[in-house]
Protein backbone atom coordinates (compact mmCIF):
# COMPACT_ATOMS: atom_id res chain seq x y z
CA UNK A 1 0.00 0.00 0.00
CA UNK A 2 1.06 3.61 -0.50
CA UNK A 3 0.71 4.91 3.45
CA UNK A 4 0.83 8.49 4.66
CA UNK A 5 2.20 8.48 7.76
CA UNK A 6 1.88 12.20 9.84
CA UNK A 7 4.70 12.64 12.78
CA UNK A 8 7.21 9.80 10.78
CA UNK A 9 10.23 12.33 12.04
CA UNK A 10 9.34 11.14 15.50
CA UNK A 11 10.26 8.13 17.56
CA UNK A 12 6.87 5.87 17.07
CA UNK A 13 6.34 7.51 13.53
CA UNK A 14 10.26 6.85 12.14
CA UNK A 15 10.09 2.98 13.55
CA UNK A 16 6.65 2.51 11.97
CA UNK A 17 8.22 3.87 9.11
CA UNK A 18 10.75 1.49 8.79
CA UNK A 19 8.44 -1.27 9.43
CA UNK A 20 6.24 -0.49 6.85
CA UNK A 21 9.15 0.05 4.17
CA UNK A 22 10.74 -3.60 5.26
CA UNK A 23 7.09 -4.56 4.75
CA UNK A 24 7.14 -3.69 1.16
CA UNK A 25 4.68 -0.68 1.39
CA UNK A 26 5.67 2.66 -0.21
CA UNK A 27 6.19 6.06 2.67
CA UNK A 28 5.55 9.34 2.41
CA UNK A 29 6.29 10.86 6.14
CA UNK A 30 4.50 14.51 6.60
CA UNK A 31 6.03 16.05 9.56
CA UNK A 32 6.09 19.56 10.69
CA UNK A 33 9.43 19.32 12.17
CA UNK A 34 8.55 21.06 15.51
CA UNK A 35 10.44 18.14 17.21
CA UNK A 36 10.98 15.42 14.38
CA UNK A 37 14.29 14.28 12.70
CA UNK A 38 14.95 14.08 9.27
CA UNK A 39 17.39 12.09 9.98
CA UNK A 40 15.35 9.48 11.43
CA UNK A 41 13.55 9.73 8.16
CA UNK A 42 16.44 9.09 6.49
CA UNK A 43 17.37 5.98 8.76
CA UNK A 44 14.19 4.49 8.34
CA UNK A 45 15.00 4.29 4.93
CA UNK A 46 18.60 3.24 5.41
CA UNK A 47 17.58 0.39 7.76
CA UNK A 48 14.58 -0.97 5.43
CA UNK A 49 16.64 -0.58 2.19
CA UNK A 50 14.70 2.30 0.65
CA UNK A 51 16.45 5.28 0.84
CA UNK A 52 14.80 8.44 1.42
CA UNK A 53 14.02 10.00 -2.33
CA UNK A 54 14.82 6.74 -4.09
CA UNK A 55 11.08 6.02 -4.87
CA UNK A 56 9.99 4.41 -2.13
CA UNK A 57 10.37 6.55 1.09
CA UNK A 58 9.38 10.71 0.45
CA UNK A 59 8.86 13.56 2.68
CA UNK A 60 7.23 16.87 3.11
CA UNK A 61 7.24 19.36 6.11
CA UNK A 62 3.57 20.16 6.64
CA UNK A 63 1.77 20.93 10.07
CA UNK A 64 -1.23 18.58 10.23
CA UNK A 65 -3.22 21.33 10.84
CA UNK A 66 -3.05 23.10 7.52
CA UNK A 67 -2.72 19.68 4.85
CA UNK A 68 -3.98 22.36 2.00
CA UNK A 69 -0.36 23.82 1.99
CA UNK A 70 0.79 20.22 0.91
CA UNK A 71 -2.59 19.34 -0.75
CA UNK A 72 -0.85 18.86 -4.39
CA UNK A 73 2.00 16.41 -3.07
CA UNK A 74 -0.91 14.77 -1.02
CA UNK A 75 -2.71 14.36 -4.26
CA UNK A 76 0.16 13.03 -6.21
CA UNK A 77 0.86 10.60 -3.52
CA UNK A 78 -2.94 9.12 -3.43
CA UNK A 79 -2.15 7.30 -0.26
CA UNK A 80 -4.01 4.82 0.22
CA UNK A 81 -3.95 4.35 3.88
CA UNK A 82 -3.10 7.18 6.71
CA UNK A 83 -0.95 6.47 9.80
CA UNK A 84 -1.47 9.74 11.92
CA UNK A 85 1.09 10.31 14.42
CA UNK A 86 1.88 13.75 14.65
CA UNK A 87 1.01 15.67 18.15
CA UNK A 88 2.07 16.94 21.31
CA UNK A 89 2.37 13.93 23.60
CA UNK A 90 3.20 15.50 27.54
CA UNK A 91 0.70 15.31 30.12
CA UNK A 92 3.15 18.01 31.75
CA UNK A 93 3.18 19.74 29.27
CA UNK A 94 -0.57 20.28 28.41
CA UNK A 95 -1.38 21.19 31.86
CA UNK A 96 0.32 24.49 31.21
CA UNK A 97 -0.70 24.69 27.38
CA UNK A 98 -3.70 23.46 26.66
CA UNK A 99 -4.89 25.64 23.53
CA UNK A 100 -2.14 24.14 21.55
CA UNK A 101 -2.93 20.82 22.94
CA UNK A 102 -6.50 21.07 21.30
CA UNK A 103 -5.12 23.11 18.16
CA UNK A 104 -2.53 20.09 16.97
CA UNK A 105 -4.56 17.13 18.81
CA UNK A 106 -7.76 17.70 18.28
CA UNK A 107 -8.50 19.94 15.37
CA UNK A 108 -5.00 18.28 13.40
CA UNK A 109 -6.87 15.13 13.52
CA UNK A 110 -10.08 16.72 12.10
CA UNK A 111 -8.06 18.40 9.54
CA UNK A 112 -5.91 15.32 8.44
CA UNK A 113 -8.99 12.37 8.28
CA UNK A 114 -10.75 15.21 6.43
CA UNK A 115 -8.13 15.29 3.81
CA UNK A 116 -6.88 11.66 3.95
CA UNK A 117 -10.90 10.37 3.14
CA UNK A 118 -11.17 12.99 0.26
CA UNK A 119 -7.41 11.98 -1.03
CA UNK A 120 -9.18 8.50 -1.48
CA UNK A 121 -7.61 7.23 1.28
CA UNK A 122 -9.39 4.05 2.43
CA UNK A 123 -7.85 3.28 5.79
CA UNK A 124 -6.98 5.44 8.88
CA UNK A 125 -4.74 4.58 11.57
CA UNK A 126 -5.05 7.25 14.93
CA UNK A 127 -2.00 7.51 17.21
CA UNK A 128 -4.21 6.92 21.15
CA UNK A 129 -2.89 6.48 24.30
CA UNK A 130 -3.83 4.41 27.29
CA UNK A 131 -3.66 8.09 28.90
CA UNK A 132 -7.09 8.50 27.85
CA UNK A 133 -7.57 5.66 30.68
CA UNK A 134 -6.89 8.21 33.65
CA UNK A 135 -5.92 6.87 37.24
CA UNK A 136 -9.24 5.02 37.98
CA UNK A 137 -9.34 2.05 35.82
CA UNK A 138 -7.83 -1.13 37.50
CA UNK A 139 -5.46 -2.91 35.66
CA UNK A 140 -5.29 -4.56 33.35
CA UNK A 141 -7.26 -1.85 31.41
CA UNK A 142 -9.38 -3.30 28.76
CA UNK A 143 -10.72 -1.09 25.84
CA UNK A 144 -14.07 -0.99 27.30
CA UNK A 145 -13.31 0.68 30.49
CA UNK A 146 -14.79 3.88 30.40
CA UNK A 147 -12.58 6.60 29.83
CA UNK A 148 -11.36 9.19 32.29
CA UNK A 149 -8.72 11.67 31.17
CA UNK A 150 -6.96 13.54 33.69
CA UNK A 151 -5.06 16.34 31.58
CA UNK A 152 -5.44 18.57 28.57
CA UNK A 153 -3.16 16.04 26.32
CA UNK A 154 -5.20 13.12 27.64
CA UNK A 155 -8.42 14.69 26.86
CA UNK A 156 -7.04 15.95 24.02
CA UNK A 157 -6.79 12.13 22.52
CA UNK A 158 -10.00 10.76 23.55
CA UNK A 159 -11.84 14.14 21.33
CA UNK A 160 -9.21 12.80 18.61
CA UNK A 161 -10.83 9.24 18.91
CA UNK A 162 -14.38 10.93 18.67
CA UNK A 163 -13.10 13.00 15.27
CA UNK A 164 -12.02 9.94 13.65
CA UNK A 165 -15.66 8.60 14.44
CA UNK A 166 -17.38 11.41 12.97
CA UNK A 167 -15.22 11.73 10.00
CA UNK A 168 -15.47 7.95 9.37
CA UNK A 169 -18.89 8.12 9.53
CA UNK A 170 -19.22 11.21 7.17
CA UNK A 171 -17.00 8.97 4.58
CA UNK A 172 -18.59 5.66 4.42
CA UNK A 173 -16.25 3.25 2.76
CA UNK A 174 -12.93 4.61 4.66
CA UNK A 175 -12.14 2.29 7.18
CA UNK A 176 -10.61 3.66 10.20
CA UNK A 177 -8.25 2.32 14.04
CA UNK A 178 -7.88 3.74 16.93
CA UNK A 179 -4.55 2.56 18.85
CA UNK A 180 -4.06 3.18 22.59
CA UNK A 181 -0.33 3.21 23.70
CA UNK A 182 1.38 2.44 26.50
CA UNK A 183 4.76 2.55 27.50
CA UNK A 184 6.45 2.29 24.19
CA UNK A 185 11.03 2.46 24.93
CA UNK A 186 13.54 0.67 23.17
CA UNK A 187 15.02 1.45 19.87
CA UNK A 188 15.60 -0.26 15.85
CA UNK A 189 18.01 -3.48 16.86
CA UNK A 190 20.31 -1.63 14.39
CA UNK A 191 21.40 0.69 16.78
CA UNK A 192 20.47 3.64 13.86
CA UNK A 193 17.37 5.02 15.40
CA UNK A 194 16.02 5.78 18.82
CA UNK A 195 14.21 7.84 21.34
CA UNK A 196 16.20 11.15 21.38
CA UNK A 197 13.76 13.61 23.14
CA UNK A 198 14.88 16.89 22.65
CA UNK A 199 16.24 18.56 26.28
CA UNK A 200 16.02 16.23 29.47
CA UNK A 201 14.10 13.75 28.45
CA UNK A 202 10.13 13.37 30.36
CA UNK A 203 10.29 9.69 29.98
CA UNK A 204 11.76 7.38 32.39
CA UNK A 205 14.17 5.19 29.95
CA UNK A 206 15.52 7.63 28.16
CA UNK A 207 16.86 9.30 31.01
CA UNK A 208 18.15 6.11 32.63
CA UNK A 209 20.75 5.96 29.38
CA UNK A 210 21.62 8.99 29.62
CA UNK A 211 22.10 8.33 32.98
CA UNK A 212 24.33 5.63 32.43
CA UNK A 213 25.92 7.03 29.81
CA UNK A 214 26.66 9.93 32.29
CA UNK A 215 25.02 12.64 30.65
CA UNK A 216 23.28 12.91 34.15
CA UNK A 217 24.36 12.27 37.77
CA UNK A 218 21.52 10.09 38.97
CA UNK A 219 17.99 9.02 38.40
CA UNK A 220 15.61 10.70 40.39
CA UNK A 221 12.28 8.35 40.89
CA UNK A 222 9.50 10.07 41.77
CA UNK A 223 7.73 8.08 44.70
CA UNK A 224 8.75 4.43 46.28
CA UNK A 225 5.49 3.92 48.44
CA UNK A 226 2.81 3.06 46.01
CA UNK A 227 0.72 -0.13 46.38
CA UNK A 228 2.62 -2.19 44.50
CA UNK A 229 5.09 -5.54 44.82
CA UNK A 230 8.25 -3.06 45.49
CA UNK A 231 6.41 0.39 46.28
CA UNK A 232 7.50 2.16 42.53
CA UNK A 233 4.80 2.23 39.97
CA UNK A 234 4.38 -0.33 37.35
CA UNK A 235 3.77 0.33 33.75
CA UNK A 236 3.25 -1.67 30.44
CA UNK A 237 6.43 -1.23 28.47
CA UNK A 238 6.29 -2.06 25.26
CA UNK A 239 9.26 -2.37 22.55
CA UNK A 240 9.26 -0.15 19.87
CA UNK A 241 9.92 -2.28 17.31
CA UNK A 242 6.30 -4.42 18.84
CA UNK A 243 4.36 -1.07 18.40
CA UNK A 244 5.99 -0.64 14.81
CA UNK A 245 5.14 -4.21 13.46
CA UNK A 246 1.26 -3.94 15.83
CA UNK A 247 0.75 -1.21 12.94
CA UNK A 248 1.56 -2.52 9.93
CA UNK A 249 -0.45 -5.58 10.93
CA UNK A 250 -3.10 -3.53 12.04
CA UNK A 251 -3.28 -1.47 8.47
CA UNK A 252 -2.85 -5.13 6.79
CA UNK A 253 -5.79 -6.26 8.63
CA UNK A 254 -8.15 -3.69 8.17
CA UNK A 255 -7.70 -3.13 4.80
CA UNK A 256 -8.18 -7.17 4.12
CA UNK A 257 -11.69 -6.91 5.77
CA UNK A 258 -14.75 -7.55 3.04
CA UNK A 259 -16.85 -5.23 5.13
CA UNK A 260 -15.73 -2.29 7.21
CA UNK A 261 -15.69 -3.71 10.46
CA UNK A 262 -16.41 -0.31 11.96
CA UNK A 263 -13.93 1.52 14.32
CA UNK A 264 -12.13 -0.63 15.91
CA UNK A 265 -9.87 0.67 19.22
CA UNK A 266 -7.48 -1.64 20.24
CA UNK A 267 -4.67 -1.29 23.31
CA UNK A 268 -0.82 -1.73 21.99
CA UNK A 269 0.64 -2.77 24.95
CA UNK A 270 2.68 -6.43 26.55
CA UNK A 271 -0.02 -6.83 28.99
CA UNK A 272 2.59 -7.01 31.56
CA UNK A 273 3.33 -4.78 34.36
CA UNK A 274 6.79 -4.13 35.06
CA UNK A 275 7.55 -1.64 37.82
CA UNK A 276 10.44 1.55 37.47
CA UNK A 277 12.98 -0.49 40.11
CA UNK A 278 12.73 -3.58 37.86
CA UNK A 279 13.12 -1.49 34.62
CA UNK A 280 16.21 0.72 36.32
CA UNK A 281 17.49 -3.12 37.62
CA UNK A 282 17.03 -5.01 33.58
CA UNK A 283 18.80 -1.88 32.84
CA UNK A 284 21.99 -2.61 34.67
CA UNK A 285 22.29 -6.49 34.54
CA UNK A 286 21.78 -6.15 30.37
CA UNK A 287 24.01 -3.41 30.43
CA UNK A 288 26.35 -4.24 33.42
CA UNK A 289 26.23 0.10 33.62
CA UNK A 290 25.43 1.58 37.04
CA UNK A 291 22.53 3.67 36.93
CA UNK A 292 23.17 5.73 40.44
CA UNK A 293 19.31 6.77 41.65
CA UNK A 294 17.34 8.35 44.68
CA UNK A 295 13.56 8.41 45.38
CA UNK A 296 11.94 11.57 45.51
CA UNK A 297 8.32 12.89 45.82
CA UNK A 298 5.81 11.88 43.17
CA UNK A 299 5.57 13.69 40.05
CA UNK A 300 2.26 15.54 39.76
CA UNK A 301 -0.27 13.12 37.31
CA UNK A 302 1.30 9.83 37.80
CA UNK A 303 -0.29 6.79 38.37
CA UNK A 304 0.51 3.77 40.45
CA UNK A 305 -0.27 0.94 37.95
CA UNK A 306 -0.59 1.34 34.13
CA UNK A 307 -0.94 -2.42 31.97
CA UNK A 308 -3.24 -3.22 29.34
CA UNK A 309 -5.49 -5.62 28.67
CA UNK A 310 -4.26 -6.48 25.73
CA UNK A 311 -6.45 -10.05 24.13
CA UNK A 312 -8.60 -7.62 21.77
CA UNK A 313 -6.01 -7.79 18.95
CA UNK A 314 -4.65 -11.05 19.55
CA UNK A 315 -8.00 -12.17 18.51
CA UNK A 316 -8.93 -10.18 15.99
CA UNK A 317 -5.82 -8.92 14.08
CA UNK A 318 -3.54 -12.08 15.35
CA UNK A 319 -0.49 -9.83 16.92
CA UNK A 320 0.83 -9.91 20.16
CA UNK A 321 4.31 -8.14 21.12
CA UNK A 322 6.88 -10.78 21.07
CA UNK A 323 9.82 -8.71 22.75
CA UNK A 324 10.59 -8.78 26.89
CA UNK A 325 12.56 -5.98 28.96
CA UNK A 326 15.48 -7.35 28.23
CA UNK A 327 15.56 -6.59 24.42
CA UNK A 328 14.09 -3.35 25.43
CA UNK A 329 17.04 -2.07 27.31
CA UNK A 330 19.46 -4.05 25.01
CA UNK A 331 17.82 -2.08 22.14
CA UNK A 332 18.22 1.35 23.88
CA UNK A 333 21.67 1.19 25.63
CA UNK A 334 22.83 0.02 21.39
CA UNK A 335 21.36 3.11 20.16
CA UNK A 336 22.87 5.31 23.09
CA UNK A 337 26.32 4.21 22.48
CA UNK A 338 25.90 4.35 19.18
CA UNK A 339 24.34 8.11 18.90
CA UNK A 340 25.55 9.55 22.54
CA UNK A 341 24.17 13.05 20.61
CA UNK A 342 20.86 11.38 19.18
CA UNK A 343 20.30 12.59 16.11
CA UNK A 344 21.84 15.73 16.09
CA UNK A 345 19.33 17.33 13.89
CA UNK A 346 16.53 18.34 16.38
CA UNK A 347 16.77 21.97 16.51
CA UNK A 348 12.88 22.40 15.70
CA UNK A 349 11.00 24.96 17.94
CA UNK A 350 8.74 22.30 19.68
CA UNK A 351 5.61 23.64 21.44
CA UNK A 352 6.46 27.55 20.35
CA UNK A 353 5.70 26.54 16.75
CA UNK A 354 1.96 25.29 17.83
C1 LIG B 1 6.98 6.05 33.77
C2 LIG B 1 7.23 5.88 35.25
C3 LIG B 1 7.29 7.93 36.47
C4 LIG B 1 10.90 9.58 34.70
C5 LIG B 1 3.88 9.07 29.60
C6 LIG B 1 2.63 9.63 29.01
C7 LIG B 1 2.02 8.60 28.10
C8 LIG B 1 3.01 8.18 27.06
C9 LIG B 1 4.27 7.64 27.73
C10 LIG B 1 2.51 9.57 25.16
C11 LIG B 1 6.37 6.80 36.11
C12 LIG B 1 8.64 7.23 36.52
C13 LIG B 1 9.84 8.74 34.98
C14 LIG B 1 11.88 9.82 35.69
C15 LIG B 1 10.71 8.36 37.19
N1 LIG B 1 3.31 9.27 26.20
N2 LIG B 1 9.76 8.14 36.21
N3 LIG B 1 11.75 9.19 36.89
O1 LIG B 1 4.21 8.92 32.64
O2 LIG B 1 3.81 6.41 32.35
O3 LIG B 1 3.55 7.94 30.38
O4 LIG B 1 4.77 8.69 28.58
O5 LIG B 1 1.58 8.95 24.73
O6 LIG B 1 0.89 9.16 27.49
O7 LIG B 1 1.73 9.87 30.07
O8 LIG B 1 5.81 7.48 31.28
O9 LIG B 1 8.23 7.22 31.26
O10 LIG B 1 7.24 9.44 32.02
O11 LIG B 1 7.05 7.45 33.50
O12 LIG B 1 10.60 7.81 38.29
O13 LIG B 1 12.87 10.59 35.49
O14 LIG B 1 8.58 6.24 35.53
O15 LIG B 1 6.98 8.50 37.74
O16 LIG B 1 5.99 6.12 37.29
P1 LIG B 1 4.30 7.71 31.79
P2 LIG B 1 7.16 7.96 31.98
Amino acid sequence: MRVLVTGGAGFLGSHTVAVLLASGHDVLVMDSFASGSRTAVERAGEVSGAPLGGGRLDLVTGDVRHPEQVADRLAAFAPDAVVHFAGLKSPTESVAHPAAYYSVNVAGTAQIAEAAARAGSRVLLFSSSATVYGDEAPAPVAEDAPPAPVSPYGWSKLMAEQVVRDVHTAHPGQRAAVLRYFNPVGAHPSGRMGEDPAGEPANLMPYVARVAAGHYPELKVFGADFATRDGSAVRDFIHVMDLAEAHVATLEWMAAQAEDPGVKVWNIGRGEGVTVFEMVRAFEEVTGRPVPHRVVGLRAGDIAESCAAVDAIAAEVGWRARRGVEDMVRDLWAWQQANPGGYGDRSGPGLRSA
